[in-house]
């Protein structure tokens, strides 16, 4: 039985991978490695946790031993590394966890896997590293130009992926995929913020004109692009992974408005976030040519994200409710300013 090593198991794409893979493979033994921050949530997983293919270690990836002892105890042939913290607007405000977990926990995990000796080391990297781009999309040899401190650490983490490739002859893979959208979502990144205060009836924070330009891909696709990847995939390489669905956040706030039924005057346009990307556009043709492209159309898979928060009050008000209403107090004032 082949045993995968997944860091950030119990975060957003990490569970919901997680619960893919023991899904699609019933040869595979899951090992979850979580730090549990503020967006680690074992709720995510409990529909699995009695699985006998599944553990779970509380531990952080920048604690080498821990992460040595998993690697003695558990031989792991895979590893595939979600684990970082991961929203700009935090990153901005305090880059500090950013560079510990996004480079240095990298880092660990990389020593480990030479140490110990792994078949393949998915280090999971984001279009964010490309930076912004006007016109035309990034193909995966063009240069790194990324502008927030998020972008900035991920960059880090997969460069230094790609050097123990280069020096050490590790079996390393990098994917960067687009922005994910789906169920277990933390309700700080645009759309599950959106739905969640839609049905709150609170305002939607627009940045800016609203005009800034993401790819969106559903979860479900950045999980089988990467066991796609992983038995497809050439060690060294690099594999940009899109949805192919290009959208103003403008667009998107009227589309979430619009399966909710509420109205637009929900919408408050704020100010800026600093050093506001513009657009991420990918080409993932090299991924297209190896016969993987996305499933699930953006309308249907939104429709499908929206009725998940609609009908799972019971895991995200008690997130809005705690810690991150603290931290949004806090750093924007908005929108639980007037209450
Ligand atoms: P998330 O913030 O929802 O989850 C991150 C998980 O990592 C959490 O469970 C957290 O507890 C864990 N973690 C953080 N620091 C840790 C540490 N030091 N040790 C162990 N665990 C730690 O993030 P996500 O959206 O699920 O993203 C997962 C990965 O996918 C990240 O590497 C991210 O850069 C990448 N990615 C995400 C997107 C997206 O749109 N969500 C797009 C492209 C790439
Ligand atoms: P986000 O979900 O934070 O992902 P990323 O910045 O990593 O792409 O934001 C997606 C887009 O939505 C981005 O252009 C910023 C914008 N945005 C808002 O307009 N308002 C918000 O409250 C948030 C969280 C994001």
């Amino acid at each position: 039985m082949k045993t995968c090593l997944i860091t950030g198991g119990s975060g957003f794409v990490g569970s919901n991978f997680v619960r893919h893979i023991l899904h699609k493979d019933s040869d595979c033994r899951v090992i979850n490695v979580d730090k549990l921050t503020y967006a680690g949530n074992p709720a995510n997983l409990c529909d699995i946790e009695n699985d006998d293919r599944y553990t779970f270690v509380h531990g952080d990836i920048c604690d080498p031993e821990i992460i040595g002892e998993i690697f003695r105890n558990e031989k792991p042939d895979v590893v595939i590394n979600f684990a970082a913290e991961t929203h700009v607007d935090r990153s901005i405000g305090s880059p500090d966890d950013f560079i510990r977990t996004d480079v240095f926990g990298v880092f660990t995990l990389l020593e480990a896997s030479k140490q110990y000796g792994v078949s393949l080391f998915l280090q999971v990297s984001t279009d964010e590293v490309y930076g912004s781009i006007d016109e035309g999309s990034f193909q995966e040899h063009d240069q790194l130009l990324p502008s927030s401190p998020y972008s900035a650490s991920k960059a880090g983490g997969d460069r230094l992926a790609y050097s123990y490739y280069v020096t050490y002859n590790l079996p390393v893979i990098i994917t960067r995929a687009s922005n994910n959208y789906g169920p277990n979502q933390y309700p700080e990144k645009l759309i599950p913020l959106f739905v969640t205060n839609a049905l709150e009836n609170r305002p939607l924070p627009v940045y800016g004109d609203g005009k800034n330009v993401r790819d969106w891909l559903f979860v479900n696709d950045h999980c089988s692009a990467i066991v796609f990847i992983i038995k497809n995939g050439e060690n060294g390489e690099v594999y940009n992974v899109g949805g192919s669905n290009e959208l103003m956040n403008i667009e998107i706030t009227h589309s979430i408005l619009e399966h909710l039924g509420k109205d637009e005057e929900l919408i408050q346009y704020v100010e800026d976030r600093k050093g506001h990307d513009f657009r991420y556009s990918l080409d993932c043709s090299k991924l297209r040519q190896l016969g993987w492209e996305p499933e699930h159309s953006f309308p249907e898979a939104l429709a499908e994200t929206v009725d998940w928060y609609k009908s799972n009050e019971k895991w995200w008000k008690p997130i809005k409710s705690g810690e991150f209403r603290n931290y949004y107090e806090k750093h924007y004032k908005l929108p639980y300013a007037n209450e």
